[in-house]
Order: C-alpha cells, then sequence, then structure tokens
C-alpha cells in the first residue's frame, strides 16, 4: 500500500510498541517485570470518579464547546495561575484529548515545512514524531548527565538559525528527570524572546519534583505570555492517564488556530472527562504528596539498586517517575559486552530476563535505559534483582 509522506516520516511510539511486547508475554502467563508504563499506578482519587459519575447521571453526555466546556477552561486557568503563578484567562485555555494531543494540534498549527525545532535530548519519543508530521525538522541539542540533563540556554543560543521557530522544554522529563532550574528557565526564554522564537513548555510532570526542586512554570515569569505555549495534563498530577484530558495555555490567537484544527479533529474531549477534569482542578490537592512520597522512595530504591550493578551508573532523576541507568560499559563488542546497544539489550531483557524497559535510542541517548518506576517496591525489587542477575551472569559467563 502507498502512504503520504507525513505518515511515512514517523513510527508508531516506542513506548506503545515496548507495552504491545510484553503484554503479549504476560498473556502467554509469564510474569514481567514492567518498568514500562509511563502511567501512575495510583487509582484516580474518589472525588474526581464520583464527579465522572454524577456527569453521567445527569446526563452530561452530548457534544460540548470543541475547545471544552467553559467552567473547566476558567478552573484550568484558575488552577495554573494558583498552583504555578500564571495569569491565563479561560479565553487562552483549550482543553484537549491528553496532552499529547495538546501538543499535537499545536505544532500543527505552527510548524510547516523548512521550520526547525529545537528539542534537547534526552527528550520524549512523541516530540520527533511530532514535529516531522507538522513538516518540520528536530534540531536535537544534548544536555549532560553531569548537569542532571538540564538544558542550557547558552548550548540552545548555538542550535537556532534564521529557520528556528520553536523550542520544546519538557521539566521535569521524561525520559530522565531533568529539571532546568528557574534562572536558566528564563534565560532560555529571553533567547526565544530576542529570536522571535516560541518556546513550548510541558509541564506535564510539574507536581512531581524532588527536594530541593519545586513545581515551577515559565509562565510565572513576566512578560513570558506572548511567545510562550505552556502543555499541561491531568494524566499524571491526578492519575488520571486513560480519560485523556490535556490543556494550552497560549495567546488567545494562537488557541483559536488550534481550535480549528481540534475542530476538524476530534471535535470536544469526551464530555464525562471534563467533568472529572473539573472537579481535580477544583478540588483538593490532598492527593498529590502522598504519591510523590511514594515515588520518593521508588526513586531512591531503584536508584540505589541500579547503580549496585555491575558497570551502571545512574544519576538521580531531579523529577518525573523515571530512572534513566546508563549501561554504555556493558555495550558494543568487548568481553564485558551485553549487547551491541540499548535497543538490543532492551529486547534480550524482554525474551530472557522478562523485565520491560525501554532503550535510549527512542530518547535520542543511546547508551540508557528507562525505567519507569511507577510501580510498586516489591516489584521494583524483583524487577532489579532479576537486571542484577542477568548483569552478572553475563560477566560471569564472560
Ligand atoms: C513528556 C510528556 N508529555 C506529554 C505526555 C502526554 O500525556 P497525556 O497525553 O496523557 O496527557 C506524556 C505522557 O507520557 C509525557 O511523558
Amino acid at each position: 500500500m502507498q502512504f503520504t509522506n507525513r505518515i511515512n516520516r514517523i513510527q508508531v511510539s516506542a513506548t506503545a510498541a515496548l507495552i504491545s511486547a510484553a503484554d503479549q508475554m504476560k498473556s502467554k502467563g509469564v510474569e514481567v517485570a514492567d518498568f514500562g508504563p509511563g502511567e501512575p499506578d495510583f487509582p484516580t482519587p474518589e472525588h474526581i470518579k464520583k464527579a465522572a459519575m454524577k456527569a453521567i447521571e445527569e446526563n452530561r453526555t452530548k457534544y460540548t464547546p470543541t475547545g471544552g466546556i467553559m467552567p473547566l477552561r476558567e478552573a484550568i486557568a484558575a488552577w495554573h495561575k494558583r498552583e504555578l503563578g500564571s495569569g491565563y484567562t479561560a479565553r487562552e485555555c483549550l482543553v484537549s484529548v491528553g496532552g499529547k494531543h495538546a501538543i499535537f494540534n499545536a505544532a500543527c498549527a505552527l510548524i510547516q515545512n523548512g521550520d526547525e525545532v529545537i528539542l534537547p535530548a534526552p527528550y520524549w519519543v512523541s516530540f520527533p514524531d511530532i514535529i516531522k508530521f507538522a513538516g518540520g525538522t528536530p534540531v536535537i541539542v544534548q544536555t549532560r548527565a553531569e548537569e542532571g540533563f538540564g538544558a542550557k540556554a547558552a548550548e540552545i543560543e548555538k542550535a537556532i538559525t534564521p529557520k528556528t521557530k520553536m523550542m520544546i522544554i519538557n521539566s521535569p522529563s521524561n525520559p530522565c528527570g531533568g529539571v532546568v532550574d528557574p534562572p536558566e528557565f528564563e534565560k532560555i526564554l529571553a533567547l526565544c524572546q530576542k529570536h522571535h522564537i516560541w518556546l513550548m513548555a510541558d509541564e506535564c510532570y510539574s507536581h512531581f519534583v524532588y527536594e530541593p526542586h519545586k513545581p515551577f512554570s515559565i509562565a510565572s515569569a513576566r512578560d513570558s505570555k506572548s511567545n510562550v505555549i505552556i502543555i499541561g495534563s491531568v494524566s499524571k498530577t491526578f492519575a488520571m492517564t486513560g480519560w485523556r484530558i490535556g490543556y494550552t495555555l497560549a495567546p488567545e490567537e494562537l488557541i483559536q488556530a488550534m481550535l480549528k484544527v481540534q475542530s476538524q479533529c476530534t471535535s470536544n474531549p469526551t464530555s464525562i472527562a471534563q467533568y472529572a477534569a473539573l472537579e481535580a482542578m477544583r478540588g483538593t490537592m490532598e492527593t498529590v504528596p502522598p504519591m510523590l512520597a511514594e515515588y520518593t522512595k521508588r526513586r531512591r530504591r531503584i536508584v540505589e539498586g541500579l547503580r549496585a550493578i555491575p558497570g551502571v551508573t545512574c544519576e538521580w532523576p531531579g523529577g518525573a517517575f523515571y530512572a534513566f541507568p546508563n549501561v554504555s560499559a556493558r555495550l558494543g563488542e568487548g568481553k564485558d559486552a551485553l549487547a551491541k546497544d540499548c535497543l538490543e539489550l532492551s529486547r534480550l531483557l524482554l525474551e530472557k530476563a522478562h523485565v520491560a524497559l525501554m532503550g535510549g535510542e527512542s530518547f535520542g541517548a543511546p547508551g540508557y535505559l528507562r525505567l519507569s518506576y511507577a510501580t510498586s517496591l516489591e516489584r521494583i525489587d524483583e524487577g532489579l534483582q532479576r537486571l542484577d542477575k542477568f548483569f552478572s551472569r553475563a560477566e560471569a559467563a564472560s
């Protein structure tokens, strides 16, 4: 079959491919130690579920305005102001089918053939494909493990050309938990303003940061509004991945352009999920600190466990819920090598040790593995044991 160039430029999300391979194994009865899914293992909080049930009982099951019900747009703007210090109105807010959809809409509205988009690596798997689908070219800027994988304005400046249309900062980041410190973020903003570049800030993990970091939005900086696009989501903060609600905060003109895309694509996000998200935005934030406390414990366990494995180094992630160890000492052709690269290593780990994790190649970071620790301490321990055995056996055999 012949497909469009647009389709041929992109691939199925590598995360989705891993989840499907791990699921196939599980369906055959294999106990997989699963570090794959980037989603909280906590249930959606009760008050949010109740709001959805109430919405069904009250027959709030019809089309809504394409960009989301007005109370939700107002509540998102108010929540963002309260939690992260911005100053948006409901007219500067668009509700979409998850944060991914929000990013896709913004890319369709702003990026076209010939445009360059600066993307710090390691990056979230979907960014390059969304950029390419829109016709743009991702321009990758490497960040450094020893600097906590935080993007640096000085490095970014070197990548700016007359074709640069946008840059994307995802802080805290998936896959490596990198956090951009507020002063550096402000320098990046100034750079974008100087060069008339859009700054997209993906804040999906904003509330999962570890000491000494604090939740931060670049939208709290003075005069940030004109070229900043904030992408947010209820998926992680409120353990609502399946509800599919995300949002954009941006200048009204851009919101209107994105609304056009959405109106010809999905129409409104699910009405019931919107009422659940409304409760998330208006209701208590008390459910968030216990999740963060649990992630904090798991982070310690997994990073310490990984560091104890021969040939593995691992930085402390500043936020999100991913450990990102470097295993390059165990790759290649040498006598300690387990595989030629991390794609092969992750395939071997799934087949032979029944551990599901992602190879860093998918994130622009060869030599690294991504392990989600949105899973119980028991499962983390089990997975670490299997990894240790796999890495040690290969060492003994060599
Ligand atoms: C960095 C990042 N941005 C955006 C998303 C999209 O989240 P959702 O579409 O569930 O809101 C994810 C999900 O994993 C993510 O990791």
